[in-house]
């Protein structure tokens, strides 16, 4: 589960590199304009570095974020500091920690709930989701959409990210990934390369599970946990879900 042992290596690069990896194409607006809409306060499930929640503060939108990682969420301190966005983050797991305030949208973007592995993690989560939102509140998980064709096969290591690191060197991650279809679990492994404006090389490794999930399947969890689905977006640009599109993204509420 999630980014034990080496949440400092992802947290340190984790804006840099998504700044060039594929991140998927107009999530942030979306997610900022469904808290616009909410006509209340916001919690993010899995908040990362505040990608999302800190352009939604920015906004106009009181938010909280959660997230297991204390590494993660210093970033987001970082960049709260010194401004007077009504915005905080609290260091929780979103299976079980409670967090103070009622909410009228909760989000888990950026397939967050790959770090769910099991029925019951993702039940847990879920059902905790509920617990935080005001009846009739709004949920949105997003999740991309599987490739049958891609998933079932092990590939890499393959260079994914080749960039520059700001100070004069370079930062390549080599990813690889390892399937069991029957778990519909990824085994990542990212291995960077950091090499300085010198050409000394620091290497760095890092591996995780990545649970993978079917449309029908995230809706049954839903329903599972006290939610009614009320749309299954495509993309972030409101093409409906269908073949060939890239995400899931399912937008519910509590009964
Ligand atoms: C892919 S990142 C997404 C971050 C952010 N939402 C974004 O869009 O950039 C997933 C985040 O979920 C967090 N996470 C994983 N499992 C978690 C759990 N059980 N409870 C809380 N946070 C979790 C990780 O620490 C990581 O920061």
């Amino acid at each position: 589960m999630g980014y034990h042992g080496y949440e400092q290596i992802m947290a340190d690069l984790y804006d840099d590199d998504y700044a060039v990896a594929r991140t998927p194409s107009g999530d942030v607006d979306f997610y900022v304009e469904a808290a616009k809409n909410a006509n209340g306060p916001v919690i993010e499930w899995g908040c990362g570095t505040g990608r999302i929640l800190v352009p939604t503060a920015q906004a106009g939108v009181s938010i909280v974020g959660v997230d297991q990682s204390v590494a993660m969420l210093e970033k987001v301190h970082a960049k709260l500091a010194g401004t007077s966005l009504d915005a905080r983050v609290v260091e929780g797991d979103m299976r079980t920690s409670r967090v103070e305030g009622e909410f009228a949208l909760a989000t888990v973007p950026f397939r967050a709930i790959a770090h769910l592995e099991t029925v019951e993690d993702q039940l847990a989560a879920f059902a905790n989701v509920a617990r935080h939102l005001r009846p009739g509140g709004q949920f949105i998980v997003d999740f991309f959409n599987p490739r049958l064709d891609l998933l079932g096969a092990a590939w890499g290591p393959r260079l994914g990210i080749d960039r520059a690191d700001g100070r004069g060197g370079r930062v390549r991650r080599y990813e690889k990934a390892e399937p069991n279809v029957a778990q519909q679990i990824n085994r990542l492994t990212f291995r960077w390369e950091l090499e300085d404006k010198h050409g000394q090389v620091e290497e760095q490794e890092a591996s995780f599970n990545m649970r993978w999930y079917y449309r029908f399947e995230l809706e049954h969890l839903l329903v599972r946990s006290g939610f009614v689905v009320n749309t299954v977006w495509g993309d972030f640009r409101g093409r409906p879900f269908e073949d060939g599109c890239p995400e899931i993204i399912v937008v519910s509420h509590r009964k």
